[in-house]
């Protein structure tokens, strides 16, 4: 545990802190979060608390990367508990900046990541990818980190980071960690607090329909396109569960793929009630 853990909201103290991490020769190692912490969040924090000597977590609710009609206003925001959490976890430092201080003015700077984008979330949001990679980009600048950990449920979002890192050629170590999982395999998310007890539910019909999917692959079928239609099945035999995708696509370039060898990614979106909810799984054929 981190004897004092430091909430910072400006740009100039973040800098100042890091900086000071720095010259005592400690590795930096950055959480970036939307808050609403749970059990994912804990382990990449403690990860890094692992790995890194001064570990900061940034909690900042990004406008840029929600649509008109998505949850931006009702997204939890709940700093207190966020605190605690990462107190007890071993954080360092909480960076958590107002609107104002993350976009004093209109934001005309953009950095926009091709071809990963096309797919699975980036053609059911469009643009959010590039208010990930934009604000990612800036809290990188801020916080100067050696490694940035991200969650393997957020396989899209991993492989954007991934590809805008090795593309600008921006100093930091990308490290993806396991989803964790509900015990009865709903991976958890910030978004489950919206979902009503029968739709909680419901909802572990993604995990259900991965588990299908990769079964069908492991006993040899190769055909994605009887995996998807399997998966979308079985989700769509869950009356409270309305598919937005089910796709098959490589691990590597998240493009879909009609054989299956290899690596590949299998990814689920859908929505219960109005909450939208994503998972994948790995498999390797
Ligand atoms: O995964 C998230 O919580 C957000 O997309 C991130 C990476 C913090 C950028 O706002």
């Amino acid at each position: 545990m981190a004897d004092t853990l430091l909430v910072i909201h400006t740009i100039d103290e973040m800098r100042r802190e890091v900086a000071a991490a720095r010259s005592r020769g400690l590795t930096v190692g950055f959480v970036p979060t939307m808050g609403a912490l749970h059990a994912g969040h804990a382990a990449l924090v403690r990860q890094a608390v692992e790995e890194c000597g001064f570990v900061v977590v940034s909690i900042f609710v990004n406008p840029l990367q929600f649509g008109p009609n998505e949850d931006y206003e009702r997204y939890p925001r709940t700093l207190d508990q966020d605190v605690a959490l990462l107190r007890e976890v071993g954080a360092h430092v909480v960076f958590a900046p107002s609107v104002n201080e993350m976009y004093p003015r209109p934001q005309l700077t953009f950095v926009e990541v091709e071809k990963v984008t096309e797919g699975l979330c980036g053609a059911s949001r469009p643009g959010h990818f590039r208010g990930v990679a934009t604000v990612v980009t800036k809290l990188f600048n801020i916080v100067t980190p050696d490694v940035a950990y991200f969650g393997q449920k957020d396989a899209q979002q991993a492989a954007v980071i991934r590809t805008m890192v090795r593309d600008l050629s921006m100093p930091v170590e990308i490290r993806v960690c396991p989803t964790v999982r509900e015990e009865d395999g709903l991976a958890v998310s910030s978004r489950n607090t919206y979902l009503s007890p029968e739709e909680r539910k419901a909802a572990t019909v993604l995990y259900r329909a991965l588990g299908h999917g990769k079964a069908l692959i492991e006993s040899g079928e190769r055909d994605a396109a009887r995996v998807r239609g399997a998966m979308r099945e079985l989700i769509e035999s869950e009356p409270l569960a309305r598919v937005d995708y089910c796709e098959v696509v490589d691990a590597e370039s998240l493009a879909p793929v009609s054989y299956i060898e290899g690596n590949v990614l299998l990814a689920v979106a859908a929505y219960f009630g109005s909450t939208r909810l994503i998972d994948n799984m790995a498999v390797e054929a």
